[in-house]
């Protein structure tokens, strides 16, 4: 019921902390399921000092705009383009979104096909649904990377486009980029990589040592990347990235906003009204990190991760679904349904629902959270 009268911020408050008191918080450590985490302090901070901006009319906030270009071109240039053409949306749903659509709206086919993994992440099928376009699911090898023969059988006239995943959301795969980048060059296709997990982790983990297969737009077939940085790069909810090759794919899904306060603009992006304060805090976090900061960070969360995968190794009854390409470990136990349960019920943030449980090394995971759900997995396991 919509209330007659007001009441006290200090009351409302109260009501509101004492509903919400069941949600589990990343600090509490129990969150070990989820790609997000608790927001860098930094960027808080910038939220809160900027967060009457709205680049859905960027004629007003002509200074916010430009940040936006900085951090696009900065996430460009860490996905090896020197220019890139996107925006910082909403998530890596929208990017994925605005990929296909860019992809869809340039072929200009009358029945639009893309060619996915089966790994591929549900927001395709938002945007096949939304979009008109069929999905076209490649099967997977035995690694559970996409399985590129089976990606080039499928083409035909009406393909779109070909989706890579670096980083899957479930097993944090790295597909062959680099052959989905030939097979696309070969066939004048474009690709796109969903690295909306991977894309601020891989970077960083290459140069720290680990073996991962070529993903970005040095790869000349990738012409649009998905990169999160409300994920690993610490940033508040909501904020995702997209990047395009060239400007062509911005222009093919803009539209004339013509009425704007701050005059009219074409826009690219689903949402219309969008937080300026996100962006401005990827600006922000990037510029204070910097590539050794977030290496440091991957570093620590690979090598829990590596860590972690061996202890579960240890423990009868549990089985690593595969070995971690990045930050994420997933396992399978015996009993699996009422492993679950019983973990959820001692209040861990974890899901089985595909069939193993997914545990995402973020930065609020620290090795004393591990330690303590190990302990209990160990009981439960044992009673299974
Ligand atoms: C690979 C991948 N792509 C896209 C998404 C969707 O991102 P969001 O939830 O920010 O829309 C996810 C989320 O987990 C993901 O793992």
């Amino acid at each position: 019921m919509f209330p007659k009268n007001g009441e006290d911020e200090e009351e409302v408050l109260e009501e509101l902390r004492s509903k919400t008191a069941d949600d589990l918080t990343f600090d509490s450590g129990r969150i070990l399921g989820s790609m997000c985490t608790y927001p860098h302090p930094f960027a808080v901070k910038i939220i809160e000092e900027f967060l009457d901006r709205n680049l859905g009319d960027p004629g007003l906030h002509v200074g916010s705009q430009r940040v936006e270009r900085e951090a696009v071109n900065m996430l460009a240039s860490l996905l090896s383009l020197e220019k890139g053409y996107g925006h910082i949306v909403s998530g890596g749903t929208e990017a994925n979104i605005l990929a296909v659509r860019a992809f869809r709206n340039l072929a200009r086919v009358e029945k639009p096909e893309l060619i996915l993994p089966e790994s591929a992440h549900f927001s395709f099928i938002k945007a096949g649904e939304m979009l008109g376009v069929k999905l076209v699911w490649a099967e997977l090898n035995d690694d559970y990377s996409v399985n590129v023969r089976d990606v080039e059988e499928k083409i035909t006239d009406n393909t779109i486009g070909i989706v890579g995943i670096a980083g899957t959301t479930g097993l944090g795969v790295v597909d062959d980029i680099p052959s989905l980048s030939d097979l696309a060059l070969d066939y004048g296709i474009p690709l796109h990589v969903d690295a909306a997990f991977g894309g601020f982790v891989i970077p960083f983990a290459k140069d720290l040592g680990y073996e991962i297969p070529d993903f970005d737009f040095r790869l000349k077939g990738v012409k649009s990347v998905t990169i999160d940085p409300h994920k690993m790069g610490m940033v508040p909810i909501p904020a995702g990235g997209v990047i395009f090759r060239e400007r062509k794919y911005i222009d093919a899904i803009s539209v004339l906003a013509p009425y704007l306060a701050g005059g009219k603009i074409w826009q690219a992006t689903i949402t219309g009204t969008r937080p300026g304060a996100n962006a401005l805090a990827v600006w922000a976090m990037i510029k204070h990190l910097g590539f050794e900061g977030y290496r440091e960070v991957v570093r620590r969360a690979m090598e829990l991760s590596r860590w972690f995968a061996a202890e579960l190794k240890r423990i009868s009854g549990v089985y690593l679904i595969r070995e971690p390409v990045l930050n994420i470990v997933s396992f399978g136990t015996r009993n699996l349904e009422t492993v679950e349960e019983e973990l959820k019920e001692r209040g861990w943030g974890i899901s089985a629902h595909r069939g193993y449980i997914r545990i995402v090394m973020m930065p609020h995971v620290r090795r004393e959270h591990l330690e303590a759900f190990l302990k209990d997995l160990r009981e439960i396991v044992r009673k299974a």
